[in-house]
C-alpha cells in the first residue's frame, strides 16, 4: 500500500479549497472539475471536453467507454499534465496542476502519473528492464537502484525471463505488461491506461486487466479507456462519455449490453 495519507506532492501559495463534493484536496487522487478544451479555432474548431467533472480515489479503477472522437484520450492527457485545459481545473493528489512550475508538473508526471500508451511506446534500443527502470533513472535514481526496482516490476507481471530482451523480440501482449511496468514501478498514484488491451487476444487483454486491478487494490488509483464491455464490468466505475460530455457515471451493474454496440469504434 502507498502511503495515501502522506500529501502526493506539495505546492507554495495557499491551501487547497475543497472540491464540490466536500472531498479535501489530498484525499482524491485525480480530480477534473468543469475542465473544457477544444482544438482549433473559428469554424473548425472542436470541442474534445465539455464541462467534464470526474473525481477518482484511492484503490478505485474508472473505466472510460465512448465513440471514437467522443474525447476519451484527451481526457487522459489532461489528467496526466501532458495538456492543459482551456477551462477548469485538474488536480492531482489535491494539487492543480496549473499552480505547478513546468518543473513540477514533469517531476509528477514521472514520480505521481504512470501512463500506458495505446501503442506501448517502448523504446526499441531499450531492453524490457531498461525501458521500466528509465523513468527512475530520469528521476535522479542511482542506475543499480533504478535497475532493481523494475527487475522487481518486471517480476511481478510475470516477465522476469524477458528483462533482457528488446521490444522486437517479444509478443504484443509481453509489450504491453512491459508498458505497464513502466507504469506502475516506483510509488506511482494514477494510472491512466489509453486502450490497454485494444491491440491484445482475450487472454492477454485478461491479463493485462489482472495486472491494473492489482495496482488498484495497492491503492494506486486507475483512469482506463477501453472498448471491451467485459473488461469494463472489472472496473469499480464505468464513466460513458459521448461528444465531450460525460453522460453516465453507472456503477457497472447499470450499464446494459444494449447500449454497449453504439459505443464500439472498431
Ligand atoms: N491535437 C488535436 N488537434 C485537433 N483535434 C484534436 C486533437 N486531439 C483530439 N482532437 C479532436 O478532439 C476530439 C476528441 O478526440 P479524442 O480525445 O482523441 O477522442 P477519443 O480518444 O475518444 O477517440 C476529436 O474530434 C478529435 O479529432
Ligand atoms: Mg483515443
Amino acid at each position: 500500500m502507498v502511503g495515501l495519507t502522506e500529501p502526493l506532492i506539495r505546492v507554495r501559495g495557499p491551501p487547497i479549497p475543497a472540491a464540490a463534493d466536500g472531498t479535501l484536496g489530498g484525499m482524491t487522487v485525480l480530480e477534473l472539475v468543469n475542465v473544457s478544451k477544444s482544438f482549433g479555432e473559428g469554424p473548425a474548431a472542436v470541442t474534445a471536453l465539455d464541462q467534464v467533472t470526474l473525481s477518482v480515489g484511492p484503490g478505485a479503477m474508472v473505466a472510460v467507454m465512448g465513440p471514437s472522437g467522443a474525447g476519451k484520450s484527451t481526457l487522459l492527457t489532461l489528467a496526466g499534465g501532458l495538456e492543459e485545459p482551456d477551462e477548469g481545473e485538474v488536480r492531482v493528489g489535491g494539487a492543480p496542476l496549473s499552480l505547478l512550475s513546468r518543473n513540477d508538473r514533469a517531476r509528477l508526471r514521472r514520480r505521481v502519473i504512470g501512463y500506458v500508451f495505446q501503442d506501448y511506446n517502448l523504446l526499441p534500443g531499450l531492453t524490457a528492464a531498461e525501458n521500466v527502470s528509465l523513468p527512475l533513472e530520469l528521476d535522479g535514481v542511482p542506475a543499480r537502484k533504478a535497475r532493481a526496482a523494475g527487475t522487481a516490476a518486471l517480476e511481478r507481471l510475470g516477465l522476469a525471463g524477458r528483462a533482457g530482451h528488446y521490444p522486437d523480440q517479444l509478443s504484443g501482449g509481453e509489450r504491453q505488461r512491459v508498458s505497464i511496468a513502466r507504469a506502475v514501478v516506483g510509488e506511482r498514484r494514477l494510472l491512466l491506461a489509453d486502450e490497454p488491451s485494444g491491440a491484445l487476444d482475450s487472454a492477454s487483454a485478461e491479463a493485462v486487466m489482472d495486472l491494473i486491478r492489482a495496482a488498484c487494490d495497492r491503492g494506486v488509483a486507475a483512469v482506463v479507456v477501453t472498448h471491451d464491455p467485459h473488461l469494463a464490468a472489472r472496473a469499480s466505475r464505468v464513466v460513458a462519455i459521448r461528444d465531450g460530455h460525460l453522460v453516465s457515471q453507472a456503477r457497472h451493474q447499470a450499464v446494459t449490453r444494449s447500449e454497449m454496440p453504439a459505443w464500439e469504434d472498431r
